[in-house]
């Protein structure tokens, strides 16, 4: 595989996506498509290089999403599903800004290096000899030099190093883990003899785990819940903080005054699934100057709308204790034609509830399911 990825790094590789982009015509890579294009490239070139090179195409094609200059670099499938955004990475590698020797340890294809590489001594390391040519590769890309190692990173001298990123896989080569379960462990990434370190974790990792003085952060892009971080003492600002990218407002969880719990008002917030994770609903009810609807319930309420980074804002057309039976024919009432089912607190099957409401109207809803002062309660938003 190196020796493939070697060559199509070359001349002949930029000869073969050409090839291929000049087959395409600006048309998707489909399986089809790759078929076709296939069968007229082994005319020219060995069939596994054109294989391979059909295989990258296609790979840089979905990671477009994910990197700026995703068509120029090298994945693999399971690289580039467990890689950073772009986005989410140079979000992280500013902390790293006073650091001048820097670990990447997993840095799998790269999605952290190309952030963190530029301007700065980087040592990747990788015990996947796959990982580790890509991630040189695509680090240089984005005008990184990374140093690279192939090695087990239980294993690697960390003597000149100043701060370390780690990016533990929660997949193997049996699927993806069980929740809290990485390689290396969290645990041993905790205990890295550096004193500046930055652990990517799945978002749903419990609080409990990340020691006293460290910070937990929840990272976002938009509403989409993308990763938790965890952040040793001398990285750390705070306990746990909510960012929201690509603005990067960031919302950190304090202490205050009891959020008021009232009845719903005109309007309900719906926070970003970063501030509920980071525990910082109520220091967002404290800044825009909303109630909460319910003492364990993460929905927060106002009479006005409020322009916030860490929620949607939804208007409250009705309100009201869960009637089920009566659902449809307020539904129908209010012209709705199609909701969004919003559940919190309340059990219900969502599917079923969707096919018995059998909607005819014009408007499009939000239909949240809830608790209000710890009664079933549905609101009709729009
Ligand atoms: C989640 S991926 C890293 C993603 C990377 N940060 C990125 O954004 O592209 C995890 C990587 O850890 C590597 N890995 C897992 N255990 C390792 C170990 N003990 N030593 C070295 N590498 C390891 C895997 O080979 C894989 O490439």
């Amino acid at each position: 595989m190196l020796a493939r990825l070697h060559e199509l790094a070359g001349p002949t590789g930029a000869e073969l996506f050409a090839a291929i982009a000049a087959g395409l015509e600006g048309r998707p890579l489909t399986d089809d498509a790759a078929l076709r294009l296939g069968t007229a490239l082994r005319r020219t070139y060995p069939a596994p290089l054109v294989a391979e090179a059909l295989t990258q195409a296609q790979l840089r094609e979905r990671a477009a999403g994910k990197f700026d200059r995703a068509r120029t670099m090298f994945l693999t499938r399971a690289g580039w599903e467990q890689a950073s955004p772009e986005i989410v990475a140079r979000h992280r590698a500013a902390r790293f800004a006073s650091a001048r020797h820097v670990a990447d340890l997993c840095c799998g294809i790269g999605g952290d290096l190309l952030a963190l590489a530029p301007g700065r001594d980087v040592l990747a390391v990788d015990r996947d000899p796959v990982h580790l040519w890509m991630a040189r590769h695509n680090g240089a890309i984005y005008g990184g030099e990374a140093r690279t190692l192939l090695a087990d990173v239980r294993e690697v001298d960390l003597a000149d190093v100043d701060a370390v990123f780690v990016d533990p896989a929660r997949r193997s080569a049996r699927g993806r883990m069980r929740t809290g379960d990485s390689e290396p462990p969290f645990d041993w990434c905790l205990g890295l003899p550096v004193p500046a370190i930055g652990i990517k974790a799945a978002p749903g990792l419990d609080h409990d785990v990340v020691p006293e003085g460290w910070e937990l952060e929840f990272v976002a892009v938009d509403r989409d819940l993308k990763e938790a971080v965890a952040w040793s003492p001398a990285l750390a600002t705070t306990r746990a903080r909510a960012t929201v990218l690509p603005s990067g407002d960031t919302l950190v969880a304090v202490e205050g005054e009891p959020v008021a719990v009232r009845d719903p008002g005109r309007y309900l917030l719906d926070p970003n699934p970063a501030v509920t994770r980071a525990g910082a609903v109520e220091e967002l009810g404290r800044r825009t100057g909303t109630w909460k609807i319910d003492d364990r319930i993460a929905f927060l309420s106002a009479d006005e709308p409020v322009a916030t980074p860490f929620a949607r804002t939804l208007e409250v057309i009705d309100s009201g204790p869960w009637d089920q039976k009566r659902l449809p024919q307020r539904l129908r009432e209010l012209d709705i034609g199609a909701v969004d089912i919003r559940r919190r607190g309340l059990a219900g099957d969502v599917d079923a509830l969707h096919k018995r409401l059998k909607l005819r109207g014009s408007r499009r809803a939000t239909l949240v399911m809830t608790r209000v002062r710890d009664r079933p309660w549905g609101l009709v938003c729009l």
